[in-house]
């Protein structure tokens, strides 16, 4: 099989860099590869294609929110209507009311619903309720735990001060012990503890829940009176649609939802219970482009489809046959893929090499048209199909033999 040209991407780049500062900028820009695809010009189902003109199945489902395919005709259709009617306006829309509905009904912990635009409004509120209602200050959150691009959720990064995480502490993933460490040092100063519903941080394998985590995390909240949230920004729907404490075995407080919530239009939403619903409606939360009806509707046409077709089964199906086949491929080639974290979302990583060699293979994987990523967790979607998965199968086979024999790269211990 030829790889492919990406010369259209790249003259796109540079023209970028003028206009933009870095071309491409955010995590679009950290995945830019100098052989990989800049821009796409089109999507369809579980396919982009770059502006070259190749086409990849597509591992990285616009990181998350392409959860039914691109370009679903049943989410399409019912953003489209709501937009001939009307999508920014003076007032609420009732689309409004029935997503909310939906998602109460779908959600086992939600009694009510708000909805913003970015998974970061959804943190940002529930940390807001949480000290609205407790009256305390300070936020747990588990080491390299992403929330979003809040100061408070950054850590030191560049262009945020000390007085922007003076009220964040961290905790090691799976580690109540240290947990309860925390609650006492700061004894009734402890608002809320936020985490994913397993740990899926960047450049690590990921890792789930150890048994009796979560219920331990639960009593330790509700002893201390401490907020639980769960932030289910990126595994939202594709573990239970009834929210990812369901298949864990705990209830939390708040849930924050986004990214595959409308199936790629802007929406996501902070469900909670009745306990907090006096606060949700005092704190102030709002946005000029917040109440758009049309990602509304569109959410409401993905959530009952998700229902409909039992999605998070059938994604947790195609994501194990993915990555038994993917595995069992690496092994033949003499090497041990590792894949962790739910099948719907898996991390992959060549365990005993070097991390440019890891990466050397997913340049190799993509140079051919499947996309993935070195650092990252990837997401199935339901528009994966099983002609996508051999398809896969077999381009990635060739991207071993490209990368050549394990004893071609000196073996390093693993750094990623
Ligand atoms: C777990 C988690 N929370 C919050 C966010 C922030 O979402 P957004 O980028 O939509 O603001 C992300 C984004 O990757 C995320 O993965």
């Amino acid at each position: 099989m030829k790889t492919f040209e990406v010369s259209k991407s790249n003259d796109m780049l540079e023209r970028a860099k003028s206009v933009i500062p870095g071309g491409i900028y955010g995590h679009y820009g950290f995945s830019v590869r100098d052989t990989g695809p800049k821009f796409f010009s089109r999507a369809d189902a579980a396919h982009f294609w770059d502006l070259d003109d190749n086409r990849y199945i597509d591992y990285m489902c616009a990181y998350g929110p392409m959860i039914l395919g691109y370009g679903h005709p049943k989410v399409e259709e019912a953003a489209n209507k709501q937009l001939r009617q009307g999508n920014t306006v003076s007032l609420a829309s009732p689309a409004m009311v029935e997503l909310a509905e939906v998602l109460v009904d779908m959600v086992s912990a939600a009694d009510w619903a708000l909805f913003g635009k970015n998974g970061g409004d959804s943190t940002a509120l529930a940390v807001m309720i949480a000290r609205a209602a407790t009256g305390r200050r300070k936020v747990i959150k588990v080491t390299d735990g992403y929330h979003g691009v809040a100061p408070w959720m950054l850590g030191n990064r560049l262009g945020t001060t000390e007085t922007d995480t003076q009220d964040v502490l961290e905790v090691a993933w799976n580690n109540t012990t240290e947990l309860q460490g925390l609650i006492d040092q700061h004894p009734g100063d402890i608002a809320a503890f936020i985490s994913s519903p397993y740990d899926h941080p960047v450049y690590r394998d990921n890792t789930l829940p150890a048994p009796g985590y979560w219920q331990q995390v639960e009593a330790l909240c509700k002893k201390n009176d401490i907020v639980l949230i769960v932030d289910d920004v990126r595994a939202g729907f594709r573990i239970n649609l009834a929210g990812s404490n369901r298949e864990y075995g705990f209830t939390p407080d708040l849930i924050c939802f986004g990214k595959a919530i409308a199936n790629g239009h802007p929406l996501s939403a902070l469900t909670g219970c009745d306990a907090l619903r006096q606060t949700a409606q005092e704190v102030y939360f709002t946005g000029t482009q917040f109440f758009n009806a049309a990602p509304m509707a569109a959410a409401k046409a993905t959530l009952q489809e998700l229902q409909k077709i039992d999605a998070a089964n059938l994604m947790t199906q195609i994501g194990s046959t993915l990555n038994q086949g993917l595995v069992n491929i690496a092994s033949t080639h003499g090497y041990k893929l590792i894949a962790s974290g739910i099948p719907a979302m898996p991390y992959y990583r060549l365990d005993g090499v070097s991390y440019e060699t890891h990466v050397a293979w997913i340049d190799e994987c993509v140079k051919r048209g499947v996309y993935l990523l070195g650092y990252h967790n990837h997401f199935i979607s339901t528009a994966h199909t099983e002609t996508d998965i051999q398809l896969t199968l077999e381009i990635v086979d060739e991207a071993f033999s490209a990368l050549g024999p394990l004893s071609a790269h000196a073996p390093h211990e693993a750094k990623l």
